[in-house]
């Protein structure tokens, strides 16, 4: 048995490699473009580990998508691959278009080739499990319910459009096809080896550089968090025992506004790694102009998959954060492997024509 995971060298995928590896034997096959968001870094304690193999190449190559799946026979993909900054978004949809549209349509054809071509048994064991996001569902007003499984798509920037479109394609599949497909929408994921451009690693990278703190707009939007090792269980969950074409949301039950967020790192930073002048990180705080179009507040209601799979989040946001910001006090090479000359060019142009 094998699994064939894309995306693998990014955030939720690199820490759902990693946890496999820990707490199973099966091999994991690993396709990833290595954009700038895909970091071999992250995995490097598999090194010389028989059980990942690491593939640099596209999902939307469908030669070689073909060919990975004949030669390892996967019984199960795992499509974590995607651009998934909606700031860049804004500032260039079209790779977003590219790979989360045309990559996951392409991936989907070969799959359905690969899974037509199996027979019995592992035809009917065989899963293609799609992990996506809770923004397709659009924006939420203050006090209306969370979302559920049954809202309706509403997405409102590229990125979460090109997710949703992908979203349907992949029930599409299933539909039409047949194709044993499931469906995973997150919450926002926090943890070791976030990117940070995103905001709770860029609060903490950006504290420890004495580097100002953006906050958009107002900082009272409201995000759902959940630690990515929770995430990754309930994947590992709704693979093992999800119903065939079925969507699961998934989420802690932690909305919290970023400017609660910002604090929280800074007073942990504070205790774990007091500024030398002994003055809080949170005066570092700066607010700048909001973000085009910005969702207002996210929150997913996970009850589904706690009923029907039995999943809990392992951590509250309290010990997940502790984690967080250990993990990057621990890992300051990583860190600074990340911030190349690419990542600044991005903070230019992201932050530069924001007015403080
Ligand atoms: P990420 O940007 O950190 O990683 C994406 C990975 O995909 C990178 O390693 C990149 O190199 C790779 N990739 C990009 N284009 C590719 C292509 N065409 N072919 C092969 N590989 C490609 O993203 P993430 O935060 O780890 O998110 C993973 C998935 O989870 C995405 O589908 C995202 O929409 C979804 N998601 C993310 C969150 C979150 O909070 N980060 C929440 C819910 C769902
Ligand atoms: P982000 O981490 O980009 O995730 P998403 O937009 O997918 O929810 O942003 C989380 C929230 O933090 C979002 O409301 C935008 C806000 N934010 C800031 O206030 N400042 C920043 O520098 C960044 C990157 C995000």
């Amino acid at each position: 048995m094998t699994i064939l995971v894309t995306g693998g060298a990014g955030f939720i995928g690199g820490n759902f490699v990693l946890d496999w590896v820990a707490q199973s034997s099966e091999p994991v096959i690993n396709l990833d473009k290595l954009t700038y968001a895909g970091n071999l870094d992250s995995l490097s304690s598999l090194e010389g580990n028989p059980q990942h193999f690491f593939v640099h190449g596209d999902i939307a190559d469908t030669a070689l998508v073909k060919r990975l799946l004949q030669e390892h026979q996967p019984r199960a993909v795992i499509n974590f691959a995607a651009e998934s900054h909606v700031d860049r978004s804004i500032h260039g949809p079209e790779d977003f278009i590219q790979t989360n549209i045309v990559g996951t349509f392409r991936l989907l054809e070969e799959v359905r080739a690969y899974w037509k071509g199996l027979q019995g048994q592992a035809a009917d064991d065989f899963r293609f499990l799609h992990v996506s996001t809770d923004e397709v569902y659009g924006s939420l007003a203050a006090d209306a319910p969370a979302f559920t499984e049954e809202h309706r798509y509403e997405p409102n920037s590229p990125y979460s459009a090109s997710k949703a479109a992908s979203d349907h394609l992949v029930r599409s599949y299933h539909h039409t096809y047949g194709l044993p497909v499931l469906t995973t929408n997150c919450s926002n994921n926090y943890g070791p080896y976030h990117f940070p451009e995103k905001l709770i690693p860029l609060m903490i990278v950006n504290a420890l550089a004495g580097k100002a703190l953006p906050v958009y707009g107002d900082g009272q939007q409201v995000r759902d968090w959940l630690y990515v090792k929770d995430h990754c269980s309930a994947i590992r969950r709704v693979l093992e025992a999800g119903k065939v074409g079925e969507v699961y949301n998934v989420g802690g039950w932690n909305e919290k506004p970023n400017l609660e967020i910002v604090e929280r790192v800074c007073t942990l930073l504070d205790e774990l790694r007091p500024r030398v002048d002994g003055q809080s990180y949170i005066s570092q705080r700066t607010f700048v102009t909001d973000r085009p179009g910005h969702d207002r507040r996210y929150a997913i209601d996970a009850r589904k998959l706690e009923r029907e799979l039995g999943w809990k989040p392992a951590e509250t946001f309290e010990t997940g954060i502790r984690k967080t910001v250990q993990w990057y006090l621990d890992n300051q090479e990583w860190v600074d492997n990340v911030l190349s000359g690419n990542y600044r060019d991005w903070v230019a142009q992201n932050y530069e024509g924001r007015a403080v």
